[in-house]
């Protein structure tokens, strides 16, 4: 019997941006602890790491942002609280952070770019770690599961895997985009080789439609790669260009295209789109806002 592989040990969730788009909620509040329904964006992404298999979860932070770690540690005040009222559900709730998986706090001092962010987590790795998955926070991947795909891709082929979602063209320009190929041995069409990726391209310079979807697994060899690079776009040190000398050194890269669902909860227009898409599949809010919704769109 095959056993499904599990996601590399360690699991990074870069949150050390500045999270402009969002403010002025962003000036005091991080934008990963902002509720998509009632659940901070963070514990949605450690769900989905931990479900994939990770032990371990680095939250790469800023100075002054242990909010974000700080919702994984326990609450004994406020569950006793909860106990004594009798509010078990409540207590479900708040207990849920704390138990999903460990997780540690990685301090990047300095905005200097996601390849950095990145790179911060290396000398927490074990020897024996060869690969890490990067969930990026912003970005809600539904259904959960597409690391375990990639997963399964990085054992039969070996190096990294990333994942895409299929853009419209009129769309592509805001997003990384991936140059593929068809993989001739491929079982699953949805798996492409990489030779490249272009960011925020023209719709007419845009090599594919595939768009960067916040989730990579990565070889250990990113990290020498991150050394190499230097500045990029923004004067930031940035993941793409690591990836992009991997592929020209002959690391082999591939995709796996998401056929689901993808929320970019970094900006307050698709932060409200996936808000009202989990609320509509909620039963406790679902049926009153889609009533309220039928009324509010004919006014
Ligand atoms: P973004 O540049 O998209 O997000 O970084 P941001 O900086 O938080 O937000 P804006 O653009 O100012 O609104 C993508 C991801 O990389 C992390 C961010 O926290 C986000 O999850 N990041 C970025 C870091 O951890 N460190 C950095 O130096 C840059």
């Amino acid at each position: 019997m095959t056993q499904t592989p599990s996601i590399p040990r360690t699991a990074v969730v870069p949150a050390a941006g500045l999270g402009t788009r969002f403010l002025p909620a962003t000036k005091t509040v991080p934008k990963e602890l902002l509720p998509v329904v009632d659940t901070p964006g963070i514990e949605l992404v450690a769900e989905e790491a931990a479900e994939g298999g990770a032990e371990r979860l680095c939250i790469i932070t800023s100075p002054g942002k242990d909010g974000v770690v700080a919702h994984f540690v326990e609450d004994l005040v406020l569950e006793g609280t909860l106990e004594k009222r009798g509010k078990q559900a409540m207590l479900d709730k708040v207990r849920r952070a704390p138990n999903l998986i460990k997780v540690e706090a990685v301090v990047q001092d300095k905005p200097l770019g996601l390849g950095h962010a990145v790179a911060c987590v290396e000398p927490y790795l074990d020897d024996d770690e060869d690969a890490i998955s990067v969930l990026l926070p912003d970005d809600l991947v539904l259904p959960i599961g597409v690391l375990t795909t990639m997963a399964k891709v990085r054992a039969k082929r070996g190096g990294s895997v990333l994942c895409a979602i299929e853009v419209p063209k009129d769309r592509i320009s805001a997003y990384g985009v991936f140059d593929v190929e068809v993989v001739p041995d491929a079982t699953n069409p949805d798996v492409l080789k990489v030779n490249g990726m272009v960011e925020k391209p023209k719709a007419e310079d845009a090599p594919s439609n595939y768009a960067a979807a916040g989730r990579y697994l990565l070889d250990r060899a990113v990290f020498d790669a991150i050394r190499r690079v230097g500045k990029g776009a923004g004067g930031e040190i940035q993941l793409t260009d690591a990836i992009a000398l991997m592929i020209a050194e002959g690391h082999p890269v591939h995709v796996v295209v998401h056929r689901g669902t993808r929320h970019d909860l970094g900006n307050p227009g698709g932060y409200l789109k996936a808000a009202v898409d989990l609320a509509l599949d909620r039963d406790d809010y679902g049926p009153d806002l889609r009533a309220w919704l039928e009324k509010r769109l004919t006014r």
